[in-house]
Order: C-alpha cells, then structure tokens, then sequence
C-alpha cells in the first residue's frame, strides 16, 4: 500500500539529490482552507519538496495538524515530502507518518526514548529517518547515530512558530556536521529549519546544509515562484 502512495526510497533519494541545496517550501504558514491550490501553486513555482510541521500542542505550544492532513497532502502532491514531528514520543507515532507516504520523517532527538529503533523502523518502511536537534542540542547528541539515519535537520529557531528570527549558532553545527560527513566519507542530509531568508540563506548553503526549509520566505511572499527561485540563486552561488 505504501509503494502506491509515495514513490521508493532510492526514488525519493534521486529527486533530493539535486545539483545545489533543494528549498523545502514550509506548509504551516499556508492557506489551509485551500490546501490543494496552495500545494500545486508551489510545485507550479518550482519546489522539488515540501515540509510539514506536525506539531501537538505538548512537544511545542502550538498545535497544527496530524495524520489526515499530511494524506491529503501525500494525495495532492507529486514531489517528496517531509514530514517533521514536533510530538511527544515519536517513537509511538513516527511510523504511522511514514506509513502515510512522507517521505522523509523528521524526528527530534529530543523526544525520543529508543533512538535506534525508531530510526529502524522509520528506514524499513522505504522512507528516510532524519534526526531534528533543536538550538540548545550539541551535534555530539546527534553524532552516536550518523550511521542510522539519513539526515539531520539542524533546527535554526526554537521549534514551535513560523517567521522567527534566524540564531546564527546553527551555521557552526552545520559546519561540525559537514567536517563529520567529508572526513568521514558518510553521506548524510544536512537540512536546515527557521529563519530562513534571502539575507540568511547564503551562510547556511556555504556552511554545508542541502535541504533548506523556508516558511515565511515563501508562503508570506506573492510569488511563489520569485521567492523559491531566489533563494535557490542565493544558495547554489554560496557553493
Ligand atoms: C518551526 C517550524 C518551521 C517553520 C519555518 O518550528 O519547524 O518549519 O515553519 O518557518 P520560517 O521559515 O518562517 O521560520
Ligand atoms: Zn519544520
């Protein structure tokens, strides 16, 4: 059943390996009432994938959305998506997202209590674990399980809200996980979430992150399609 709603890993991988970072348009700061429109107007504009902050109201204050509304994205959508859990115990529901069709599931380090298993179980269902560290994480947290998953979003604002201003303290732990992935010869994402913007997006892209989230730089934009393209300007002539 999951083959039929999202494409294979090594598809999903294909399509997020792209020559220069990819730009994740965020779906938080969308127009929910049409969520249809909004998904082919961003893939109308150029996003290779999307992002979606599943977030309960526990984990952070705010409360979006679950299960049913990223399906419904999973249906509308033709490129990779990502779902990124801001939940308690992610280690329960992580493989229901999964199961969905995301095809990457972010999940926090942070919340979780079996790390290795949960990434486990994640990678068996053909979708990618990726491990999310908020601003107060060293990358030392992240480092022991490198081998386990298949990126790591390095968080850029205190998960909880769009439109929050960029904590410059991300581009050292990009920078650390870069050194980590050329001295190792391991390949791992590097992602990137909050803040993000035409002002900061050249310093995370030069420091090493190749999967950008951008919420408000796009979503609060009119045009979708100059929004995306500058930024990808911006982070492929930081390379
Ligand atoms: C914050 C979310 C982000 C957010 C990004 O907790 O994880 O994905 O939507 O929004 P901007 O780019 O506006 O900071
Ligand atoms: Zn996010």
């Amino acid at each position: 059943m999951r083959d039929s709603l999202h494409p294979s890993s090594s598809s999903t991988e294909s399509r997020l390996s792209a020559d220069g970072p990819i730009i994740l348009p965020a779906l938080l700061l969308c127009d929910f009432g049409h969520l249809d429109d909004e998904i082919g107007r961003l893939e109308a504009a150029g996003a290779k994938a999307l992002h979606l902050d599943v977030m309960d109201g526990l984990f952070v204050p705010q409360l979006t959305y679950g299960l049913v509304v990223v399906e419904a994205v999973r249906r509308a959508a033709t490129v990779p998506i990502e779902v990124h859990m801001m939940v308690e115990r992610p280690d329960e529901s992580a493989i229901q997202y999964a199961r969905a069709g995301a095809d990457i599931v972010t999940v926090h380090i942070e919340g979780l209590a079996k790390t290795k298993k949960t990434l486990a179980a994640i990678e068996a269902t053909g979708s990618q674990a990726h491990l999310a560290m908020s601003p107060g994480t060293p990358v030392s947290h992240v480092e022991p399980f490198l081998d386990n998953c298949s990126g790591v979003l390095v968080m850029s604002v205190e998960p909880g809200f769009g439109g929050q201003a960029f904590q410059p303290s991300a581009i050292e732990k990009i920078q650390k996980l870069q050194e980590i992935r050329t001295s190792t010869g391991r390949d791992f994402h590097i992602g990137v979430d909050g803040g993000i913007s035409t002002k900061t997006i050249t310093s995370v892209a030069h420091a090493g992150a190749d999967l950008i989230v951008a919420g408000s730089a796009v979503l609060r934009q009119t045009d979708y399609a100059d929004a995306l393209r500058e930024l990808e300007d911006l982070a492929r002539k930081s390379k």
